[in-house]
Order: C-alpha cells, then structure tokens, then sequence
C-alpha cells in the first residue's frame, strides 16, 4: 500500500480549517487599507511622508506611527497600509485628504485548482518539490535579451528567486526565464501560517503563476505533453511570445491567497515600472481602487471573472474600466474507453495516463449511488472501482464541491478508481489532481446516461467488474468547441448590472502550460485571462497609441458569437464565422443552452480580426470616477454627474430598468481607413423595440474622427420580463463589422422579480 494514507484528506480540510482562523492574532489592532486618491507630489518621499504624519496625528508618536505601516502606495497613487486599533482607523478616515479606510481583506486565485476543499494541490506541490527540485532555477532577469513587442505584468506568478535581482539562467523553462525582466513579492499581509512552505521569495510554488506566464509569453518549446505523459503531446507556446514579463508574487500558500494590501503594493509598483498590461487572475479585486489608477496611466487590466458558473450573477472583477474574462473550451477532449464485464464498452473522460498502471486488468465494480454516508454505508468499496451518481446533488452545488465531497467519502474507504457523473468534464484535470494521488485506478468523468447504463449493468450480476482503458486526445474537427465551460462565472453583475459582464471569453480548459519545469494541464478563468492580456499585449505593440478602453473595444466587437435571431446581420455572419460545423457557440451548464451575452460578452475572443475593428468605443478615464458619482477618489478632483452607468461610453450596452422608453447615447472612434461609411445592424432584444440616428455614419478626410449616437429602447409588453439579448453591429461593407452586444430587462414594477 502506498504510504500515503487514504485519511489524508480529512486531515487536510482541518489544516485548512486552521489556516482561515483570523490572521494577527493580536485583537486589538488589524491591517487597515488607507486609501488617498491620486497622489499629490512627483517625489514619492514627499508622498510617504504625507503618509507619516497622516498616522502621527492619530498614534501620538511618530515611532509609533513608523512600526504600524506594512506598505506605503506612493507611484501610482497615494495611501498606505498600517496596523490600527478601529478607533484610529476611524479617526483617520475623518482626516482630510483620505479617502477610504477599509479592513484588510483576502482573495483567492481563480484557478478550478485551488479548490477550498482540501487543499491538496499544496501538498501534492510539495512532494514534488522534493521529488524534482520543483521549480528549481526556474528563472530569471536580465533586460533586453529579446526584442520587445510590449512589456507585461503578470500577478500572482513569481518564478524568480531574488527581489529584482537578474541571476543566471539554468533551467528548462528558461524560454520562459529569459523574458522576465524583474521580478517582486509581497507577503506583508500574510500570516505565518500561510508563508510556511512557501518561497520567501518571488519564486512560484503553486504552479498558477508560471502557468499563466507561460500562457502569454513562454516562447516555442517542442514535445511537451501533460506532465510527459504523451498525452496531449505537441509544441508549447504563449500567446505573446516576444512580450517581456515583470513578476508580482503577491499570492500565497495552499490555498492561493492574496490580500488587498499586498496587491495593491503590486500595482503601485507595476505602474511605476511602466508596464502595459496588468493580468490578474485573482478574485473580488474589481474595486481596488489601484486598477483604475493604472487604467487612467494607460495600462490595460485584464481579469478573470471567476469560476463560480453555471449559475447566473456569478461573475466578479465587474467594474467597467477592467477587461473580465469568461472561459472556453478547446478542441481537444479525452475520451477513455471503459469495458464492462458483459463486453459492453462505454466511454467517459478522463486523464488516466499512466502507463505504468497500464489498467489492463478488470477491477471489481460497485454502484455506490449517490456516495453520501448513507449510501456508501450499505456497500463495501474498498479495493474496488465505484460509480456515483447523484443528478439532484450536482444540480444544485458547483461542479467542484459536489465532487469533493464524493471525493474524500471515496478516498476515505479505499476505494480503488472512481467512475463520477457530471453535466460536463470541464473540470477534468481539477479532478485528476486529487484522483491521480489517492485513487490508483484513477477517475472517470460520465455523463448520466452512461453511468445509468453502468448501473444497470452491476445491478444484473454479482459479480460486477469493469476495465478502464489507456486515455486518449482527440483534437480537432471531432470536438465540439468552443463552448463556455460550466464553471465559468456568468452575469449580470450584481453590483453593477447596468454594466455587461463578462466582456470576452477565452480559452480556459485543459489549457497546457508550463509549471515548474514540466507541463500540465489547468483550467479555469485564470487560465483564460492570459490568453486575453496576450492579445492585449499584441494590440498595444500594434496600436501603442490605443489607449485600454480602445483596446478592449477592439476586443469586444470582433468577437465570434452566436445569434438569437433570424436578422439578416446574423445569417450573414452565422454563413462567415470560422465555427466549423455553423453551430452556435454553446454554454455548459444544466441545461446546455446556446451561449448569450452573460455568458461571454461580445463572444469568443478572435485575435486577428481585433487588430483591425475599424470603429472603437473609446473612454477619458476621467468619465469612470464621474459615473460613479466621485466616490472612487477625492471628490474634489471629480465633476459630479448624475446618471446611469449605462450611459458610459462601452463597447456593450445593458438596461436592466426599461419601463417604457431608454435612451442610451454612444460615440465611435473611427481607427480603420480615412474615409468610411457604416451602416447600423439591429438585432433589437425581444419585446423590445430599438432604434439607432442615425442609422449612417460616414468619416470623410479631414473630417472628425468621432461620431456620436443614439440608441432608444422602447417596451413593447406590459410585463415584467426577464433579460432578452440583441446587438449593434456597424458595418462598412467592405471589412469591418463593429458589433456590441445588448442586454435589456423590460419591468413595469419598481421592484424587480426576475433577475436573470
Ligand atoms: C519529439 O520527440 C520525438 C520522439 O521522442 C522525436 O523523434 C522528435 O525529434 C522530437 N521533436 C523535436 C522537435 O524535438
Ligand atoms: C501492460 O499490459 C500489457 C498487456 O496489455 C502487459 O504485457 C504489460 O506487462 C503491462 N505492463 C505493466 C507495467 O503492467
Ligand atoms: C503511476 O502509477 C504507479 C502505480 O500506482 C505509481 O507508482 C506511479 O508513480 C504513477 N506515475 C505517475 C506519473 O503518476
Ligand atoms: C471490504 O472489502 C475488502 C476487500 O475485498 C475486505 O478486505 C474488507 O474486509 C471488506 N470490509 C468489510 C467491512 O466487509
Ligand atoms: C449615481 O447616482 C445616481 C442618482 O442617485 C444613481 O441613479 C446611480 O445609480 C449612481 N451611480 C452609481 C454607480 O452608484
């Protein structure tokens, strides 16, 4: 027996459990974030000694005031981070000059690996690590060795050993290495605890990090596969391959955390070195005051939204300023043959890969059904392959909580391989990182039917017994995709839903990328985030004059899509798009429905296309703090508007209030030819009419390089309706097709009943 023992993962929920007790014992003071707009002075010294006697005047003693401060915000924008009692953090927040005085909080990485559950993935890292000399030497700085298309940040990724300092390369991920032009960490917020293991350093030991960098800009590396298994074998290689990297570990630990001082020390520092695009797969992030700091300096944000789906208003990281990015699946999936003892052959999913347990053997087989503790009271599992099928369970839990549960209940009793039903193998290698430690016959994915046609097969004999073959990739024309992956978050946004989340979908499951010196396999919105700050980086080093909103646009309005309507905008396009089967992009979920704005914003991310979108939608940052009424910074530096967000200037619209008429007003940048004529496509929302003047727009040389429109919503039922979809699309005839999604919400009521 292998000597792990099965309990392990009991154990580890407890650790974990211990882990999330509060941080800084000491009672009577925490971490406080305080935050004072946009920074008065040029010199930083100047700004952190504004900071000095802002916590002089409330501790008494300036020594005092000096022990307190964790981090001092002092490039992009001015505040700091400091130890307080909640009396001085209340008599701070009186303090002219400061903003916002907020508690400390803590993020997680959105990554389906770092599933809360049990944290496995941690230990499991570090017995690799001993292994392998995990990540060993992954790394280094060293400026212009490449030629430069664009510099990137990416967050929560830490290959590098040593604060900023270049140290020589040996490694195999030195593709990657090479390209990293500096490298960060901050742990001030983090407890103990949490740094226990962990790299002191900016140096990744979670994986998630690396992944992500490689997924922008690792350069071409031939003949990896899944951890070298063989199994979806073929050349690595990031999507900005010649972009250079800055490294910002400011995530930690098991479970991936990352608090919002540590973040924003990040940001404030990423600004100051001048990055271009700020990829952060984090989660709850969007208000961080920072991120629109370092849109206003020109940076783009990309993140991801989450991976709370299918359900509705899942997604995060909603403010408008960002990019929020759905996940997609790819063309490869992994079917694995099952042989039952009857010769029936059946096939689910799986990464059952090793070739050492070859698996050629029949294993016993048992229905353990539902695999709750009442269920699994009534069979004996152990040494033995066990099916579980528990629909009703699945359909009201995440993906990955309804299988951790069944996980630990199986691992718990020895079992021996795990045959699990899903709504959808999205979560594959999530799964397969647990299966591949605790179950030696490793796990299968099914769906309902299937697992019922096994049950009905171990309910006709006693002897029940199954053979789990060898799995294989298929790429290509045989898979469906992309489709939306079940786990990624969907809108609208519950904060703001006068603002279309997500903005774009990307590539996001079973995404191979480096990971310490090997390859493997991660999904999630992380995983899909890279993807689009990698087309961002290649935008800004096409356009260097486009400034983020612009390059979001670009993004956003040559999306691939799928139509709702018969409107001859949309049988043209569904005749154009490069889908293969001239299927529409679907969403998993349960059910599977074809895919709509609150599932992938302007639709799946179409690189080439967003190099040329003709018409962009552009925005002064200045119009983010108006819209928000000034309570984003100093109200002083703010005109005051009074209005709806719907009415900033985004490449999307949403009205979640029409009662009986909305105007919503655009203006569109003219960034292709000269000259120009467009003609507006309505696809209006249904039960909605929808109107644009005017319909034509035409640039001329010399001419403005903007024009301005409007668009009138107008109910057409008395009824209380929920969310219908539509779009804009402005067409010059010849290449360029500008379309932005709608989303409207027609009430008649002042309280709203249906939300999604
Ligand atoms: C990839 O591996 C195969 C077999 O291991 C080898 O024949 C081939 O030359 C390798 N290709 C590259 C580009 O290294
Ligand atoms: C794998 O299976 C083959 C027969 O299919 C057998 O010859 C071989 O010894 C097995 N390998 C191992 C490591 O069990
Ligand atoms: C494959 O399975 C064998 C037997 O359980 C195990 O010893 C080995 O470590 C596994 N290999 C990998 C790459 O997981
Ligand atoms: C369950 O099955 C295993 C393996 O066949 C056996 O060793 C064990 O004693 C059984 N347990 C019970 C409670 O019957
Ligand atoms: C700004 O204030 C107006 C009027 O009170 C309100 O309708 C709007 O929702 C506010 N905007 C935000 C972003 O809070």
């Amino acid at each position: 027996m292998d000597s792990r023992s099965p309990f392990l993962p009991t154990l580890h929920l407890i650790l974990v459990l211990v882990v999330v007790l509060p941080i800084f014992a000491d009672a009577s003071s925490r971490l406080y974030i305080v935050y004072m707009g946009e920074k008065k002075h040029d010199d930083p010294s100047v700004v952190t000694a504004s900071h000095h006697d802002a916590l002089t005047s409330v501790f008494g003693s300036k020594d005092e005031a000096m022990k307190s401060i964790v981090y001092s915000y002092k490039h992009g924008f001015s505040g700091f981070a400091a130890m307080l009692t909640e009396s001085q953090a209340e008599e701070l927040a009186k303090l002219p000059g400061v903003v916002s005085v907020k508690p400390n909080t803590y993020h997680k990485a959105h990554t389906t690996r770092s599933w809360d559950f049990l944290g496995l993935n941690y230990y499991e890292q570090s017995n690799l690590l001993k292994k392998a000399n995990y990540g060993e030497d992954v790394i280094v700085g060293g400026y212009g060795l490449h030629h430069e298309a664009s510099k990137i940040t990416a967050m929560a990724l830490c290959p590098h050993d040593g604060r900023e300092s270049a140290r020589p390369v040996r490694s195999s991920t030195q593709r990657v290495a090479r390209k990293i032009i500096g490298a960060r960490w901050y742990s001030g917020d983090i407890p103990d605890e949490l740094l226990k293991g962990e790299y002191k350093s900016p140096r990744d030991l979670s994986g998630h990090g690396t992944h992500a960098a490689s997924t922008i800009l690792g350069g071409q590396v031939y003949n990896v596969s899944h951890r070298q298994s063989g199994l979806a074998a073929g050349m690595a290689r990031g999507g900005a391959p010649r972009a250079r990297l800055a490294v910002y570990k400011a995530c930690w630990g098991p479970k991936i955390d990352c608090g919002d001082a540590s973040v924003l020390a990040a940001i404030d520092d990423a600004i100051n070195d001048g990055v271009d695009v700020l990829s952060l797969s984090l989660g709850g992030y969007g208000e961080v005051p920072g991120t629109l700091h370092a849109v206003a300096r020109g940076i783009t944000v990309v993140f991801a939204g989450g991976n709370e789906g299918p359900v509705p208003q899942s997604v995060s990281n909603a403010v408008p300023w960002v990019i929020t990015v759905a996940a997609s699946t790819i063309d490869r999936s992994f079917p694995t043959v099952m042989s039952l003892g009857n010769k029936e052959k059946l096939v689910g999913q799986s990464l059952n890969y090793n070739a050492t347990m070859n698996n050629s053997n029949f294993h016993m087989l048992v229905d353990g059904q539902r695999c709750d503790e009442d269920s699994l009271a009534s069979v004996n599992i152990t040494g033995k392959i066990v099916l579980c099928s528990a629909p009703l369970e699945a359909a009201n839990s995440s993906p990955n909580s309804a299988f951790a549960a069944t996980f630990v209940a199986v691992v718990k009793r020895r079992a021996k391989g795990l045959i699990y039903a899903q709504y959808s193998a999205n979560v594959l290698d999530g799964f397969e990182d647990f299966c591949h430690l605790y179950l030696p016959a490793s796990c299968v994915l099914v769906d309902y039917e299937i697992a019922s046609r096994i049950a009905s097969y171990a309910k006709s004999t006693r002897k029940s017994v199954v053979k789990i073959s060898r799995v294989v990739s298929v790429v290509g024309n045989g898979v469906l995709a992309p489709r939306i992956a079940m786990f990624s978050s969907r809108g609208p946004s519950n904060e703001f839903p006068a603002i279309l989340k997500p903005d774009i979908s990307a590539p996001g499951v079973s995404i191979l990328a480096a990971v310490g010196d090997s390859y493997k396999f991660m999904s999630g919105t992380s995983m899909a985030c890279p993807h689009v700050s990698a087309v961002a980086a290649l935008l800004k080093s096409v356009h260097p004059d486009w400034s983020p909103a612009m390059i979001k646009s670009a993004i956003v309005t040559t999306g691939m899509y799928s139509c709702h309507t018969t409107s001859s905008v949309c049988i043209s396009y569904m005749a154009s798009v490069t889908d293969r089967f001239g299927m529409p992009i679907q969403a998993e979920g349960a059910p599977r429905k074809i895919a709509d704005p609150f599932d992938f914003g302007g639709g799946q991310i179409d690189p080439d296309k967003s190099i040329d979108p003709g018409l962009v939608y552009d925005i002064d940052p200045k119009e983010y703090t108006k819209f928000f009424n000034c309570t984003l910074g100093p109200k002083d530096d703010c005109e005051s508007y009074v209005g709806q967000l719907y009415q900033l200037n985004l490449p999307s619209i949403a009205v979640p209030n029409l009662k009986d008429s909305v105007t919503v007003w655009r203006t569109v940048t003219n960034v292709g030819g000269e000259e120009g004529t467009y003609k507006a496509s309505i696809e209006a929302p249904a039960g909605v009419r929808m109107s644009v003047e005017p319909s034509i727009i035409t640039f001329t040389k010399g001419g403005s390089r903007s024009a301005t429109f409007k668009v009138t919503f107008t109910a057409r039922q008395r009824v209380q309706a929920g969310y219908t979809f539509g779009s804009l699309t402005w067409l010059d005839g010849v290449t360029h097709s500008v379309r932005i999604p709608v989303v409207v919400r027609t009430i008649i009521q002042d309280f709203l009943s249906d939300t999604s």
